[in-house]
């Protein structure tokens, strides 16, 4: 595929998976075990990645609008709901099986041909005929296990919205058109789960359902679909790896007039990252008819007018945003050397300095360059030796970030090893603290991308880190 010569070969699926783990972002769920298959486990980058993807969109979502509020709403709720929308008797993939290698396809995703013909497309035995496998999860609720206690882990978590829509126009005063939104953990029986934490088992969603009047639903869709492109823009990924995608009339849920999804150039090709969905009031009319209940919206404004709002939702995949976060900002490079900046200051220091002591000729780093506001850790700070007094000075001034930032302190190993491990980890500021320091209260600051280097006291670190980060531009 000619378009992913725009990763040049460096990222690979294979590589990214290996510094994930490597570096503690992400862990295979239950390794000692031989792994869990569909399920994956957080580590302590992945996690502070995480928080800091799902905190940019709760931001944009939220604060960035008077009209939607946020909900966090159970995942095991009343069976029922899952047969008003729809999961119960739709939610299904086509399934078949070799009967020779045992393998496990999704009807859909193997060549016509060879589903025509029944053949493996990987040994060439014989398949099964196709058969409807509900992507839901079923357990039960209490002790008994009959059908009177079944229960579903939720595979979507706009439902959640849904049957509290009239509780929070009731407790929060909110006027058609408004928004709900939630981030939560939604859980599908995937038939394939490959491509790392691409399709996974166990995965968060990061949803919004905005109610509209019937009639202004295309306005409001096309609205959103400007809303969500802006959103990518603003996080600073790669623009050229994003496309959208409209659903043809195959491809349409059970309960979408029309769908959009905003494709990623994934290493592994083009694939769905977030959704853009014109639900209609499928969702609402079912639930009034499945529950008895009036889901209908009173307008006062306008003479007590009642209808079922139409919903314009926008569903994202945060542990997908996450993936598609580690691959955008993947990269590696020949260092030929540090820049150095600041190396006037420099001479009259016999010890070494934090200037001139990383990259060789024939030096690579890997990089992951993450917008400030994402990076796990924000600023490390690097003693240039453990002794002398400069160990205590990185701690100190630590201590002063710790409030603002996302820190980390490492004073392990040499200088360019260290720099290294930071742009592994993705940390766009090192704070470096020489013998220099010491004398004049001055600090080298280096920059993640460029790998330059300043020198600034002490005391301006911290605004000017602040600064650094609001007009933050990715260079490469
Ligand atoms: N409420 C609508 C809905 O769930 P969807 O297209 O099925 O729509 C929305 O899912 C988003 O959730 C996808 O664009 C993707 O980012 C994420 N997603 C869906 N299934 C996933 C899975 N098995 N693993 C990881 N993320 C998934």
């Amino acid at each position: 595929m000619s378009e992913l010569q725009s990763y040049q070969g460096k990222a690979t699926m294979d590589k990214i998976t290996s510094l994930a783990k490597r570096r503690g972002f992400v862990f295979q769920s239950s390794e000692v075990y031989g792994g869990q298959n569909g399920a994956w486990d957080y580590g302590p980058l992945g996690i502070e990645l995480k928080n800091r993807i799902q905190a940019m969109w709760w931001k944009e979502m939220t604060r960035l609008h008077d009209n939607i509020v946020g909900l966090d709403a159970a995942i095991l709720m009343h069976p029922k709901t899952w047969e008003a929308s729809g999961h119960v008797e739709n939610f299904t993939d086509p399934l078949v099986d070799c009967k020779k290698c045992k393998s496990r396809f999704r009807a859909d995703q193997i060549p016509e041909e060879k589903l025509a013909e029944k053949k493996c497309p990987d040994c060439g035995g014989e398949l099964t005929d196709t058969r409807k496998f509900n992507l839901m999860f079923k357990s039960h609720i209490g002790p008994a296990e009959d059908t009177a206690s079944v229960i579903y882990l939720r595979p979507e978590t706009a439902q959640g919205i849904y049957v509290n829509y009239k509780n929070i126009i009731q407790s929060n005063r909110m006027k058609i058109p408004f928004g709900i939104a939630q981030v939560g953990k939604a859980f599908r029986n995937e038939i394939v789960t490959k491509n790392f934490i691409f399709r996974t088992c166990e995965f968060e969603q990061m949803e919004m359902q905005y109610f509209v009047k019937p009639g202004t639903d295309e306005e409001w869709f096309n609205e959103w679909r400007r809303q969500r492109w802006a959103y990518y823009e603003k996080l600073g990924v790669k623009m050229d790896h994003l496309r959208w995608h409209q659903h043809g009339k195959d491809e349409l849920a059970h309960y979408a007039k029309d769908a959009y999804d905003i494709e990623y150039l994934f290493p592994m090709g083009w694939r769905e990252l977030e959704g853009v969905h014109n639900r209609t009031d499928y969702d609402l009319g079912r639930h009034a008819q499945f529950s008895g209940k009036d889901m209908q919206y009173i307008d006062q404004d306008n003479n007590n007018e009642r209808y079922t709002p139409y919903i314009i939702e926008t569903s994202a995949g945060l542990t997908r945003n996450l993936l598609m976060i580690l691959c955008d900002a993947y990269d590696e490079e020949q260092v030929v050397s540090e820049k150095n900046s600041c190396s006037s200051a420099e001479p009259q220091v016999p010890q070494g300095t934090a200037s001139g002591t990383a990259g060789s000729a024939d030096d690579w780093r890997t990089v992951l360059r993450f917008h400030p506001d994402l990076a796990p850790v924000t600023a490390a700070v690097l003693p240039l030796m453990k002794k002398d007094g400069l160990a205590e000075m990185a701690q100190d001034i630590r201590k002063e970030l710790q409030d603002d930032y996302s820190t980390d302190y490492d004073q392990a190993g040499a200088i360019g090893r260290r720099y290294r491990r930071q742009d592994e980890a993705g940390t766009p500021f090192c704070v470096t603290v020489d013998y220099q320091s010491k004398e004049d209260n001055t600090v080298t600051l280096r920059f993640r991308d460029s790998m330059e280097q300043i020198r600034l006291p002490r005391a301006e670190l911290s605004a000017r880190l602040r600064q650094e980060i609001k007009t933050y531009k990715r260079i490469k």
